[in-house]
């Protein structure tokens, strides 16, 4: 499974980008609000590290808007995912954007007949908001379940993002149900690296090796660490 960060906080993302686990970046105009930055300079940023998935979303509500930013999103970097909201306008933009060969994730979606439409309109992501249904008192992981049997029946090629999760459960019920992608916020992706017995057997081992001698001390702090 594709692992993304749903964040537009480059120092986040530079940070997972350099460990090596990260797949690709989500951003809404939410997250993007919170950064109190121009927009397309985010965006920039973000691909210039180098990040192969890149979502922005578009924030017209009519067709014609759609595509003109769309268009706009596009056409700052290859990496680009235009992404639409799951409304009848948001459809038609995404069957336009697709034949353009301009890949769309269609957002905002929460049951399992809007992300048929997505996948019939050629939307390369669907992104089911996990989370948000689970606030509602309904299962959100069911709704996982029901779009990957759809898509599995028709060989639909649109990739499930999973996106609103909230916690490392949500990873692995995702993982394990076979979706392509979750998109997580950073603490919730630096959960997944850590485990108290990791770090409890770590400690051990380090404890030990006090008492071992060795020909040369080529461990310790690296030449970031000295200063
Ligand atoms: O980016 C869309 C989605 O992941 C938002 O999550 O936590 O605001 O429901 P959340």
């Amino acid at each position: 499974m594709k692992l993304f960060l749903d964040t537009a906080s480059v120092s986040e993302i530079r940070r997972m980008w350099e460990v090596g686990i990260l797949d690709g970046v989500t951003t809404n105009p939410s997250l993007v609000s919170k950064e109190g930055r121009v927009f397309e300079d985010i965006i920039e940023e973000i691909c210039a590290l180098g990040v192969p998935s890149v979502s922005a979303e578009v924030v017209a509500t009519d067709v014609d808007g759609m595509l003109r930013e769309g268009h706009h999103l596009a056409a700052l970097h290859p990496s680009i995912y235009v992404k639409i909201p799951m409304t009848a306008a948001g459809l038609q933009a995404t069957k336009q954007l697709s034949r353009e060969k301009i890949r769309v994730n269609m957002t905002l979606v929460f049951s399992a007949n809007q992300a048929l439409l997505a996948a019939k309109v050629g939307a390369a992501y669907v992104s089911p908001f996990i989370g948000r249904l689970d606030d509602q008192g309904q299962d959100g992981m069911e709704l996982i379940r029901d779009i990957h049997t759809i898509y599995q029946a028709y060989k639909y090629p649109t990739e499930i993002l999973v996106a609103s999760i909230r916690h490392p459960i949500h990873v692995l019920e995702a993982a394990k149900i076979g979706a392509d992608i979750g998109t997580m916020p950073f603490a919730v992706m630096e959960k997944l690296v850590q485990h108290p017995l990791t770090d409890i057997g770590l400690a051990r081992f380090l404890k030990d090796w006090e008492k071992v001698p060795v020909r040369a001390k080529v461990t310790g702090p690296g030449p970031q660490s000295t200063r």
